[in-house]
């Protein structure tokens, strides 16, 4: 199977006592039609459609609305409600800015004020002809309202206001929230994408641009779709060859692929490249030699992509060269690149990710979340108007739950956008089923009161208190501050393995498209939109994968970090299994400071780094002490006993065990939710889906017995419920008679049942090694689960067997990160006998595993357990 692409998606199936593997696949072509554009609309549209303009953006909008809608001749069966009403040929749906429309036709009512991007569909009826207008503020927008269009019938708005003649009266009118909605793609020159976890890059190959970019037009169409405007194409790291005179001639290539659906290129852009690619001794913003080099370089990018969008930059952060080596400050550093975009209407989307990564963890007065704030906010006025600051949505980094930067309110004088991330890089990359809209909802809709600054965050206008919300939402429009620019940027990292590599994971870049036009959509309705569109419109379906859709990221929350302790996974690695201790003693400050006696970041002013005190005075007071912060915050502001009593009633401990309890119950869930479907999708959607649900569920248990039982130990205070620490089922593949396995210890400790499993050494053991235990358990029918090291590149084997009559087995083939066995890879296979009724046990039964190992993968075996056989899947 093609790398990158998920793989533990194995089904163990029974038949007449043979266990068979079953893997499932992927589609692997790359079209817009496998997302949420896969099924034409259910518009039927009568006679001709045709646009004012030649613009290449009003010819897609002509061919998009030709090819989404159906002709009245293929619709069999009398028409359906959406329909429009027979109308005879001769009719005709007209597309073209609103001054096109105004022109020629002055008697249609297209209202004067369209701004870019919005659109108005208006219809009218005359002797049995149909006469429908679709106007944009300019061609995007008439293109967005072809969109509109299709994706209406499916959008869950009820008849009438699907039927098209009712835009008479009241025409279909949107306009974009906010003016920046451009998705960013971390991709190298070399094809790969950093934290892409689908495959290689649609843009680049071998050093440049590919050749093909059929895959390029396609991700273009679904990102039009959903009103996303701008794109840049390489990644914040290492981004200087980007400029050189070949590779802007292969990007050129890129925007023209684009331009059709009105998606403008930007590119990634390093500060240091005049002395980088260009030969000066010095990358200082104030060298008028740089600024010069930066000025023709940018006229050189013009000449090649007239409509290039602007440059991304990330300097002075995490290795990267910035300002700081000359003394110079983000702002002039934005600046210089501001003043060369600027008479080509380009802009700067300077990243307020800049911090110091060895801060010195035995100084309780640091704290990386302070850092944007401190470095951005003193600039605050000092940026040229053509540069937008781009802030991750939390302080720290793309976790589960941070509490919203407090940077939004600071920026007054200056334009802002909110940096999400669609590619799941701290949320399970895409092998979990995690969907972020309602993350990002809450981060859009968190009032700052930014402009309530009385005594205790009020503002008195002539005595009168002045209440007015400043949500995140309304800043980052420009709204609140006034300011034109503005937006949202959303972390995509696409790849040419479905898209994200996961078709449930495609909710994540819809959502995020959805929101930057309108943040007042709520994330249940996008996800009911999304799933209409994408997965079946049977309510059944729709009802079921909503649920699960909004299940998912309190569930993750669940069994990965709690109470704002942010995701406690290996931070200097793989970012993806449980590694608590990575993200302590070491300079990067993604710390939650656990020690015996409690846990938690005091981040007040009082005591602590004094970064609650960056928040507007109403933000802060509540962050300030433990008793007004919010649970689900609490351990990010404060550091507190285990024993401290939550809002809840609960002790913080009792919590960390609750909590990861129900997240693994709530992942289980989400398997049964799917297989609730079973017969109403697609089969190879529905095999490949389940199996991916099942592995979550498995590691949202190596997730959850990891840190309960790493807390446990730290806290020395036993689970009230005495679940923590005690797994009657559980046989531990060390205590087992061993032939040719040897014992080894897992690191981190905490990522193997009792922190010890057992690893074959295939040299030693070519014909495999062997774990037995004897069955002491009552008789009856039961779920064996065999939890396992799946190391990639190699690929080990394992049989289990009940008394040497084979009962499973399969191939530990999956492509997890890591090389080294731990929670990374720490996968959960349950074998459920035939029919799914469970498997046959009695007292003094022997069970086996064998591990056969290859010279990658040493077929390391953590334990077995024993569960109640579920009732039959
Ligand atoms: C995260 C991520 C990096 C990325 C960085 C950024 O830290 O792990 O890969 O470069 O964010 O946003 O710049």
């Amino acid at each position: 199977m093609a790398s990158g692409r998920f793989e533990a998606r194995k089904r163990i199936v029974f038949f007449s006592g043979l266990a068979i593997l079953l893997p499932t696949l992927v589609a692997s072509a790359q079209t817009a039609d496998q997302a949420w554009l896969r099924e034409p609309s259910r518009l039927v549209l009568f006679g001709k459609v045709i646009a004012f303009g030649n613009s290449p953006i009003e010819q897609t909008a002509v061919q998009e609305l030709s090819r989404s809608i159906q002709h009245p001749a293929s619709v069999k069966g009398g028409f359906s409600q959406f329909a429009l009403r027979a109308w005879r040929e001769g009719s005709l749906t007209v597309i073209g800015t609103a001054e096109e429309v105004r022109k020629a036709y002055p008697n249609v009512p297209v209202p004067s004020g369209l701004a870019p991007g919005e659109y108005w569909i208006w219809w009218n009826g005359f002797d049995e002809h149909s006469f429908s207008v679709i106007a944009g503020g300019d061609e995007r927008g008439a293109l967005y309202g072809v969109f509109a269009l299709r994706r209406l019938p499916l959008s869950g708005e009820s008849f009438p206001r699907t039927d098209l003649s009712n835009f008479h009266a009241h025409p279909l009118r949107s306009r974009p929230a906010m003016p920046i909605r451009w998705t960013d793609e971390w991709d190298n020159a070399n094809g790969t994408v950093e934290r892409g976890y689908g495959g290689r890059s649609i843009f680049f190959e071998g050093g440049k641009v590919r050749d093909d970019l059929s895959a390029v037009g396609e991700y273009a169409r679904l990102l039009a779709s959903v009103g996303i405007n701008g794109c840049n194409v390489n990644n914040v790291n290492g981004a200087a060859p980007f400029l050189s005179t070949e590779m802007l001639q292969g990007l050129a290539r890129v925007a023209n692929t684009m331009r059709p659906w009105g998606v403008r290129l930007a590119i990634s852009v390093d500060i240091a490249s005049p002395q980088k690619i260009g030969g000066l001794k010095t990358f200082d913003p104030l060298d008028p030699a740089v600024q010069a080099w930066w000025k023709a370089k940018v006229d050189e990018i013009y000449a090649a992509i007239p409509d290039f969008a602007g440059f991304t930059v990330k300097a002075d952060s995490e290795g990267q060269a910035g300002p700081a080596s000359y003394g110079r400050s983000p702002a002039d550093a934005a600046n210089l690149l501001a003043h060369a975009l600027a008479p080509h209407g380009g802009v700067v989307l300077y990243r307020a990710f800049v911090y110091n990564n060895h801060l010195d963890y035995n100084d309780l007065k640091a704290d990386r979340a302070r850092a944007a704030y401190d470095i951005f906010h003193p600039l605050d006025g000092k940026f040229a108007p053509n540069v937008v600051v781009q802030i991750k949505y939390g302080p720290i980094d793309f976790q589960a739950r941070e509490p919203v930067s407090p940077l939004f309110a600071g920026l007054e004088k200056t334009s802002s956008a909110m940096e999400v991330q669609i590619t799941q890089e701290y949320t399970g990359q895409q092998r979990h089923l995690v969907y972020l809209a309602p993350m990002w909802k809450e981060m859009l809709d968190f009032d700052l009161r930014a402009q309530n600054r009385g005594p205790h965050g009020q503002v008195f206008v002539r005595g009168v208190e002045q209440n007015r919300a400043t949500t995140v939402k309304e800043i980052i429009a420009g709204k609140t501050f006034h300011r034109s620019l503005g937006g949202m940027i959303g972390v995509s990292c696409v790849g040419r393995d479905g898209w994200l590599g996961s078709p449930l994971a495609m909710a994540n870049l819809y959502a995020f498209g959805r929101l930057a036009w309108d943040p007042n959509l709520s994330a249940e309705r996008i996800a009911q939109e999304w799933t209409r569109q994408t997965i079946g419109t049977d309510p059944q379906v729709v009802a079921t994968v909503t649920k699960m859709l909004m299940q998912s990221w309190p569930a993750y929350e669940h069994y990965t970090g709690f109470l704002g302790s942010q995701t406690l996974t290996d931070i200097t690695g793989s970012h993806y299994g449980p590694n608590i201790e990575s993200s302590e003693r070491n300079g990067w400050g993604q710390w939650h400071r656990d020690d015996a006696q409690g846990i938690g970041m005091d981040r007040s002013v009082a005591t602590g780094t004094g970064f609650a005190g960056q928040y507007p005075p109403a933000v802060a007071k509540m962050y300030e002490t433990a008793a007004t912060t919010p649970d689900n915050l609490l351990l990010f502001f404060h550091h507190v006993p285990y024993t401290y009593k939550l809002h809840s009633g609960e002790t913080v401990i009792q919590y960390i065990y609750d909590s990861h309890y129900q997240g693994a119950e709530e992942a289980a869930r989400l398997v049964d939710e799917w297989e609730s479907l079973k017969g109403k999708l697609d089969p190879q959607l529905y095999n490949d889906v389940l199996a991916r649900l099942e592995y979550q569920a498995g590691h949202a248990i190596v997730w959850r017995d990891a840190i309960v039982q790493y807390f446990l130990k730290e806290s020395g205070i036993p689970d009230a419920r005495d679940r923590a620490g005690h797994y009657p089922g559980r046989l531990e593949a060390e205590l087992a008679r061993l032939n040719g396995y040897k014992i080894i210890a897992i690191t981190p400790w905490e990522d193997a049942s009792g922190g010890m499993a057992v690893g074959c050494d295939a040299s030693a053991a070519p014909n495999g090694c062997t774990a037995a235990w004897t069955y002491t358990g009552p008789a009856g029918h039961f779920n064996i689960a065999a939890q396992y090291f799946d190391l990639q590149p190699g690929t080990a084997h394992f049989t289990l067997s009940v008394n040497n009559q084979m009962v499973a087995t399969w191939a530990a083939d999956a492509l997890l990160p890591s090389r080294r066995p731990n929670g990374d890879n720490a996968t959960r296979l349950t074998a459920r006998g035939p029919d799914g009724h469970g498997i046959e046990l009695k007292p003094g039964d022997v069970l086996l595993v064998k591990g056969t190992s290859d010279a990658n993968d040493p077929a390391a075996l953590d334990y077995i357990e024993i569960e109640p056989a579920a009732p039959a899947r």
